[in-house]
């Protein structure tokens, strides 16, 4: 009985609200969707509905999948599904994420390029990062959402390529010893040159140092070459005897001399044959073995 009563009161409230939604109208549940005086039950996400339902039968709505390049991402009563969106890569966009049929695709931007409609998910439209030119340096590099940041380098610095970290410092002429001869700006370095003057210079201390070693190097080489060549006594050997020693020419020489010599120049030839006994015999012994030595 308690049983029977519930379900006649359920069934009296589901008429009584059935009754109020046709009095105000199009009034259908939330998985259902209102075509014409029906409602019917909604196709889930990934399909579209093909076929209506038939009135008083809410439940037989006919539905079917999306095709591919197609999605649907909420329960619907649509009788197609949407196009999946396009990553054009000529507006700088990639694939992040391939569509499904219950997800449209998403899209990201490529490298150099940054993102000015960002999407709960991915972005909607890109834009490429500017350039910084010669004459300026990257102040910020770009990001996901903001573009490059240039600045034009300061006083005294230059860069000459796109996308210059840095603004190199004008090279200092003076101290490099050159002579400035074309001013920097914010596009090109300072230009230097030899100075023609300093060049004229160290190229005549240049001559005059080499002149200088090549004089004392001919000097060594002359001395040496004299100082280790020992100078042998010339003999005229008139009176040589064959086979004899050069001490022993050089008395015969001697000899004959004294014989053809009157008596005073004989006492003087023979005081000289004397001390030639002595002292020159020595000298020529020692040249003789010099001599052997050297040769
Ligand atoms: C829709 O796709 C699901 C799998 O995703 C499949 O099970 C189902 O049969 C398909 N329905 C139709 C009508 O093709
Ligand atoms: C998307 O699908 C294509 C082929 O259908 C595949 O080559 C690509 O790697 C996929 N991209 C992602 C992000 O999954
Ligand atoms: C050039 O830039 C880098 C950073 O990009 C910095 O680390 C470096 O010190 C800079 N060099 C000069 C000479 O300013
Ligand atoms: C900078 O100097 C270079 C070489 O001297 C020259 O070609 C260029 O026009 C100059 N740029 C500016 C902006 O003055």
């Amino acid at each position: 009985m308690v049983l029977l009563d519930n379900y006649s009161a359920g069934t009296v409230i589901l008429q009584i609200i059935l009754l109020v939604k046709l009095a105000l109208g199009d009034v259908c549940d939330s998985i259902e969707y209102r075509i014409e005086q029906s409602c019917c039950l909604m196709c889930h996400p990934g399909s579209h509905v093909q076929k209506h339902c038939t009135v008083g039968d809410r439940d037989n709505t006919q539905c079917d999948n999306c095709t591919v390049g197609t999605y649907m991402d909420h329960p619907n009563g649509m009788t197609e599904c949407f196009k999946c969106h396009i990553c054009d890569a000529d507006l700088g966009m990639e694939v992040k994420r391939n569509c499904s049929k219950t997800r449209d695709t998403v899209c990201d931007c490529i490298r150099d390029h940054y993102c000015i409609d960002l999407k709960e998910e991915g972005c909607g439209t890109c834009k490429k990062y500017k350039k910084c030119v010669a004459g300026e340096k990257v102040k910020r590099q770009g990001t996901r959402v903001d573009d490059v940041v240039c600045e034009d380098c300061p006083a005294g610095t230059f860069s000459d390529m796109e996308m210059a970290t840095n603004c190199t410092k004008w090279k200092n002429c003076a101290e490099l010893g050159l002579i400035g001869v074309l001013s920097g700006n914010m596009t090109s370095d300072v230009i230097c040159e030899e100075d023609p003057a300093s060049n004229h210079l160290s190229y005549t201390v240049a001559t005059a140092v080499t002149v200088v070693i090549l004089i004392i190097l001919l000097g060594t080489v002359v001395c040496c070459y004299y100082k280790k060549r020992p100078t042998v006594k010339a003999i005229i050997c008139s009176h040589c005897l064959p086979g004899s020693t050069v001490a022993e020419n050089e008395q015969a020489n001697a000899r004959y001399e004294l014989a053809t010599l009157n008596v005073n120049e004989q006492a003087n030839a023979r005081y000289e044959l004397a001390t030639l006994n002595v002292n020159e015999q020595a000298n020529a012994r020692y040249e003789l073995a010099t001599l052997n030595v050297n040769d």
